[in-house]
């Protein structure tokens, strides 16, 4: 119920990565980008072609999308390190003069996918905003569940985000914070 709401402006070009649920609130986000005069170009990734969401909606705002599932059902396959490997082996065989500038990047979804989402952006010097899904207990800033570490400080997700910029957060923190209730989870 707290937190700080997206920051909505003309950037340019914006794209908005969402994986799994993580694009039912990537949805707003990109409806009002593109509503403030952005290039909006939206991929949405999920495991297979059944879980792929909001694909009509997500078209009706977006100049482009792009479909990435794991298993290859729909779309693009796409594993993290192998898009990685793919995108850079690409870039490789572009001319230069023909790579879109992007002026942003908002993902939101699994923080594994935001973790290497950001790493590649960070290489390409793409400014990129998480929208980070940290376990929440109380969600006002006081029981800590939710803490990470960004740019080498303490912020809570639920009062200081969900945003952030992607390229100081610790994910590998937030990662193993995350997996702290995987046994109870599973049962
Ligand atoms: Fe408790 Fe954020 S959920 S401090």
């Amino acid at each position: 119920p707290l937190g700080r709401a997206t920051h909505i402006e003309k950037f340019g070009t914006v794209v908005c990565c969402g994986g799994g649920v993580g694009c039912a609130p990537l949805l707003p986000i990109v409806a009002a980008m593109k509503e403030a005069g952005n290039r909006v170009i939206t991929v949405l990734a999920a495991r297979t072609k059944e879980l792929i969401i909001l694909e009509k909606q997500m078209r009706e705002y977006s100049d482009e999308v792009i479909i990435m599932t794991d298993d290859g059902s729909y779309g693009n396959t796409i594993e993290p390190l192998v898009l990685i490997d793919n995108v850079e082996g690409d870039i490789d065989m572009i001319n230069p003069e023909d790579i879109e500038k992007v002026d942003l990047c908002v993902t939101i979804g699994p923080a594994v996918m935001m973790k290497f989402v950001s790493l590649l952006t960070r290489k390409y010097d793409i400014p990129t905003v998480a929208s980070l899904n940290t376990i929440m207990v109380d969600g006002t800033g006081m029981c800590g569940a939710c803490r990470i570490t960004v740019g080498g400080k303490t912020r809570f997700v639920c009062i200081d985000g969900p945003e952030f910029d992607a390229h100081q957060v610790d994910f590998d923190e937030m990662l193993m914070r995350l997996s702290s209730y995987k046994d109870l989870e599973s049962k």
